[in-house]
């Protein structure tokens, strides 16, 4: 794992916009797999700026999020599919039918689940996969406990992760209790990994990531066997860790 440690979110969220610029342009049809949460919102912004900028073109690339929720509409303010299109969708030249989210509105979950990887794997694989990371260690939302072998699938949400997310609904009790996640084997297929971390709550996440055990009760520990793993911190994140 390498690690880009800099002085603040902006510098975090400018490291990264500019490593997806750079793969796009290499690779105008490059395989780009997207996160959602707060930590990537800056990023999104200067993502579209250097498209605004004439910097870049999503004409011929093909994007795959993380993670949506089940139980709620895709046009749910809440919704994963709704926060891209606001963040992302709606201001670049990246065509709708090439940007891809997990069905989490549909009568068969798993049908969605083996379509998501097929459509993941038909396409080639992700080439750069943008992550997050949980308080509790989670990636996409695989959380504390999820085998390292799993695929796309379903899942429960964990008590704390409804209560970390619930700041975005009216009340805890809207927050949905289950999603489709890309598994942890999914994600480790990808070819380059980047990693945002920021803010001092989540430099305990980092030392564990950083220095802890590879288990799958702290899911983003598995990370360090994947060869090309980019972290990029803010110095409040890596407060904890030796870098
Ligand atoms: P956050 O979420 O960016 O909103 O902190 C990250 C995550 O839970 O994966």
């Amino acid at each position: 794992m390498d690690f880009i440690i800099v002085d603040n979110y902006e510098e975090m969220s400018k490291k990264a916009s500019d490593i997806f610029v750079e793969k796009v342009n290499q690779k105008p049809d490059a395989v780009l797999g997207l996160a959602t949460g707060s930590t990537p919102e800056r990023f999104y912004e200067l993502l579209i700026d250097a498209y605004k900028q004439g910097d870049v073109s999503f004409e011929h690339a093909i994007s795959f999020n993380l993670d949506e929720y089940v139980g709620i509409s895709l046009d749910n303010s809440q919704s994963y599919h709704h926060y891209m299109n606001e963040k992302l969708f709606n201001h670049i030249n990246l065509p709708a039918a090439q940007a891809n989210l997990p069905l989490g509105e549909t009568e068969d979950l798993q049908v969605a689940c083996d379509n998501y990887e097929a459509k993941i794997k038909d396409a080639g694989g992700v080439d750069l996969q943008l992550l997050g990371i949980g308080l509790n260690g989670h990636i996409g939302f695989n959380e504390p406990g999820t085998p390292f072998e799993q695929e796309t699938h379903v899942v429960d949400l964990a008590p704390s992760t409804r209560e970390a997310n619930a700041r975005f609904f009216d009340s805890i009790d809207e927050v949905p209790t289950k999603a489709i996640t890309m598994g942890i084997k999914t994600i480790m297929q990808s070819e380059q990994i980047v990693l945002l971390i920021s803010g001092e709550k989540k430099a305990d996440a980092l030392y564990q990531l950083a220095e802890g055990p590879i288990t799958e009760d702290f899911p983003a520990s598995i990370l360090r066997e994947h060869p090309n793993v980019i972290i990029i911190a803010d110095k409040a994140a890596a407060s904890k860790i030796n870098k």
